[in-house]
């Protein structure tokens, strides 16, 4: 199976990365700077043939287009890129707003454009959200504003793709709160067991999941 997965240098990504390869999946493994991504080249090293590096920007569209020119088919896609700035209402700009939009949903919405056309029959899009974007949670959120707007903005795109993609399973998919630079050093869950949750919901999702927002334990994630 060949899954791409974006931001894959550090965090999560990286994580999905590593056990991907230990399952004896391929990974086309992306990130904004392959020259500095030192960890996953490592552990690239460890899986010889089974993987790449390819640098991708999910806010560039020629760096998209550039990496889905070189791929022929593809199982998974995993929108994992993300950027989360601490700014609520005080502090927020236009600007801080437009990129959180530029890489969580609409970096999402390039590749799914991009790689449609190449996903195999009953092949996976993943996409990355949060329990922050949910609607139904009314937390403030800790002053993420773009963040949070942005993931919610990301949950309907997974629900309009599943329309658009009817051969394929669409998943919004929160991965819980990860010890990752991210989510810090306290938070809950630990990355090995969030990319373990999210491969295995990916993995046992049904076509009528498709369109459907998750947790890490495969748990329906309210809206
Ligand atoms: N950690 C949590 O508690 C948590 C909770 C819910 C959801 N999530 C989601 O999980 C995903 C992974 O987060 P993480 O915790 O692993 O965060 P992280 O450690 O901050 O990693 C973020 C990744 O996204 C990449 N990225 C950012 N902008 C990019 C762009 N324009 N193009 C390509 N890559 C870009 C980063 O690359 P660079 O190194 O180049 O910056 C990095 O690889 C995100 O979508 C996040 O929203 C995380």
């Amino acid at each position: 199976m060949r899954v791409l997965i974006t931001g894959a240098n550090r965090g999560l990504g990286l994580e999905l990365t590593r056990q991907l390869l230990a399952r004896g999946d391929e990974v086309v493994a992306t990130c904004r700077v392959p020259d500095g991504a030192t960890e996953l080249r490592e552990v690239l090293e460890q899986s010889p043939g089974q993987g790449r590096v390819l640098p991708l920007d999910v806010r560039d569209d020629a760096s998209v287009a550039a990496v889905a020119q070189g791929l022929a088919s593809l199982d998974w896609l995993i929108n994992n890129a993300g950027v989360n700035h601490r700014a609520g209402f005080d502090t927020i700009t236009a600007a801080t707003m437009l990129e959180a939009f530029d890489t969580n949903t609409v970096g999402a919405l390039r590749l799914i454009l991009a790689l449609r056309g190449r996903l195999s029959e009953g092949g996976r899009v993943v996409n990355i959200s949060s329990q922050l974007g949910s609607l139904a949670r009314q937390s403030p959120g800790f002053g993420t504003l773009g963040y949070n707007a942005s993931k919610a903005a990301m949950n309907m795109l997974t629900r309009q793709a599943a329309f658009a993609l009817p051969k394929q399973i669409v998943l919004s998919i929160h991965p819980g709160w990860v010890q990752t630079d991210m989510g810090g050093p306290h938070a809950a869950v630990d990355v090995v067991t969030a990319a373990r949750g999210v491969i295995n919901v990916t993995e046992q999702a049904k076509p009528g999941d498709s369109g459907g927002f998750f947790t890490y334990i495969g748990e329906p994630h309210p809206w």
